[in-house]
């Protein structure tokens, strides 16, 4: 548990393979801050947490040892009492929701039949693109004082734009389908090679080495795999004018967001591209509201990153400080009450 300043902690729970226990412990403290950056940029009453179950290297998750995991995850989350409640990540899905509901009511996403919100895959895909499509406005010179590359196509359309999107699980898949829908013109890559099909089901370029496709020359570069992929090594490399993406913890250092605005890349934070997610579960599931407003509230991070943008140009700082202040101001203000 991360912070508990707007509300009681919330974040899902990762079950993924470390070297040593040690890394585990680490991404959980770094993911569960991103989780109170989420709810607090997103303007959500909730605080960060996160679960992390670390796998040795080589350890056999069989579905028996997965039942028991989900258990004890769901025992761990008990006991906390409502202060922390859990949610599908990478590893896990709604139907391991429904396991640990089996031990805790603190769970979030289990699928509709069971009384939850169902996966978040949809609506954190469709929070990507709607940050995304903030971004291509500004690209394209709208959205206020931008430069402009004197492209006539209309000021919203994502048709004809080129986007790389690394990284092909629920949520990268679900991207895809929805940039190809909308006409841009798409490079994809996963480390899985069986992901290949999907590219060329849509007629898109693959890259089997994620490498080549996080450096392909295109407007904007869509992060939606596991974390740390932006490092200081790899900036010089970068041909993307922006990156917007729902992959957590995006950033190998801190200080890569400044590399990235010396090359004039525009980087839209991690937690507020990937907070469809939360976003839809909280409104549906909290708030007890429609699946219309839920979609809404997602739509909505286009114009929270548009806003960012503007306040960002105007000051002359990366988005990343306007963002942080925002998410400082929300919790300050809690704080203070
Ligand atoms: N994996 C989701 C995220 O990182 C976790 C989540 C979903 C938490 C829904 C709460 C509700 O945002």
């Amino acid at each position: 548990m991360h912070s508990s300043v707007l509300g009681p902690s919330a974040g899902g729970c990762r079950i993924w393979r470390y070297s040593r226990w040690q890394d585990g412990l680490e991404d959980a403290l770094r993911l569960s801050a991103a989780m109170t950056a989420k709810f607090a940029a997103a303007g959500l009453a909730r605080g960060g947490g996160k679960t992390v179950v670390a796998m040795p290297e080589g350890y056999e998750l069989t579905p028996e040892r997965k039942r028991g995991i989900l258990h004890d995850v769901g025992d761990a989350v008990e006991s906390l009492g409502g202060r922390y409640a859990t949610a599908p990540d990478v590893g896990t899905s709604p139907q391991d929701m429904v396991v640990i509901g089996e031990r805790t009511g603190h769970v979030f996403c289990k699928p509709a039949e069971y009384g939850g919100s169902g996966g978040s895959s949809l609506a954190t895909a469709e929070g990507s693109v709607a940050a995304l499509r903030a971004v291509a406005v500004r690209l394209n010179g709208g959205g206020g004082g931008g430069g402009g590359n004197g492209s006539s196509r209309e000021l919203d359309d994502l048709s004809g734009l080129r986007v790389a999107v690394v990284g092909l699980g629920s949520v990268g898949a679900r991207i895809t389908a929805l940039l190809s829908e909308a006409g841009a013109d798409l490079v994809l890559s996963d480390i899985d090679a069986s992901k290949k099909d999907l590219a060329d089901g849509l007629g898109a370029q693959w890259h089997g080495d994620p490498h080549q496709a996080l450096t392909a020359d295109v407007d904007i570069l869509v992060p939606a795999a596991l974390g740390g992929v932006l490092t200081g090594e790899i900036v010089p490399d970068l041909r993307c004018r922006a990156i917007v993406g729902p992959a957590n913890n995006q950033l190998a250092v801190p200080d890569v967001v400044d590399a990235l605005h010396k090359r004039g890349i525009a980087w839209v934070p991690d937690y507020i591209a990937s907070a469809g997610g939360v976003i839809h579960a909280i409104t549906v599931e909290l708030d007890k509201r429609s699946e219309d407003e839920a979609q809404q509230r997602v739509r909505g991070i286009e114009d929270t990153v548009a806003e960012l943008l503007q306040s960002a140009d105007t000051r002359g700082v990366t988005l990343a400080v306007v963002a942080e202040e925002l998410v400082r101001s929300r919790l300050g203000a809690a704080a203070d009450r």
